[in-house]
C-alpha cells in the first residue's frame, strides 16, 4: 500500500476487541518510532511500554481515553537533551517527540492494529501516577489494539477545511 494510501485509510479508532497486541508488533512500532528524523539527530525522547491492567489502571486516572485496552504506549520530549534554535533558542523537543509519535501512529496503522493519538490528559495527575515521566512533556499517549468490529468512525474524521484555506502558492 502506497503511503498516501495507508494516511488515508487512518482514522482515530475509540472501540477495540479483545485481541491481544502481539510482542512482535510492538518491536515493529519501537523500530518504526527510532527512524524518526529529529533535530541533529538528537533523540530527546522516550517511549512508555504500559501492558499491565494495574498500569492501564492509573493511566485511566488522568486519561477517559483508555478504552478499555490492555496495551498503551506513551511518547513523551525531552527539552534538556534537544536542539535550541541559535537565533531565538526554541527548543525543538516537542517537534521531535511529535514526529516520533506520527511514526507510532502509522505503524499502528501498518501493522493492521488501530489507535488514537490522546492529548486530552491531566499532567498533574499523570506525573504522580507516573513518576518517571516527571522530566518529560508527554506529547501523546497511544491506546493501541485491534478496531472492534462495531468501531465507528467520527464524523470529526469527515471534517475537513478546503484545499485553497490550508494551501497557498506565494
Ligand atoms: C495532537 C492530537 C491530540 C488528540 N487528542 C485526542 C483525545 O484526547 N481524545 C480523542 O478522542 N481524540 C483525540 N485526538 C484525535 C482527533 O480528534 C482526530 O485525529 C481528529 O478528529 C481527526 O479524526 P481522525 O483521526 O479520525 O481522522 C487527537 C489528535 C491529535 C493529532
Amino acid at each position: 500500500m502506497s503511503f498516501l494510501d495507508l494516511a488515508k485509510e487512518r482514522y482515530s479508532c475509540r472501540k477495540f476487541s479483545n485481541k491481544q497486541v502481539e510482542q512482535e508488533k510492538i518491536d515493529k512500532i519501537i523500530e518504526a518510532a527510532m527512524a524518526a528524523p529529529t533535530a541533529a539527530n538528537l533523540q530527546p525522547f522516550k517511549i512508555w511500554l504500559l501492558n499491565r491492567k494495574d498500569l492501564i489502571d492509573k493511566m485511566s486516572k488522568a486519561t477517559p481515553f483508555t478504552f478499555s485496552v490492555s496495551t498503551m504506549l506513551v511518547i513523551g520530549a525531552n527539552k534538556s537533551r534537544a536542539y535550541n534554535r541559535n537565533f531565538d533558542g526554541k527548543n525543538f523537543a516537542e517537534i521531535d517527540a511529535s514526529i516520533v509519535a506520527t511514526h507510532v501512529m502509522m505503524e499502528i496503522q501498518d501493522l493492521g492494529l488501530a489507535t488514537t493519538w490522546i492529548g486530552h490528559f491531566d499532567p498533574v495527575m499523570l506525573n504522580s501516577e507516573f513518576p518517571e515521566m516527571e522530566k518529560y512533556e508527554v506529547v501523546a499517549i497511544f491506546p493501541i489494539g485491534y478496531a472492534a468490529d462495531d468501531a465507528k468512525i467520527s464524523e470529526l474524521h469527515y471534517n475537513t477545511r478546503s484545499k485553497e484555506e490550508l494551501f497557498t502558492i506565494l
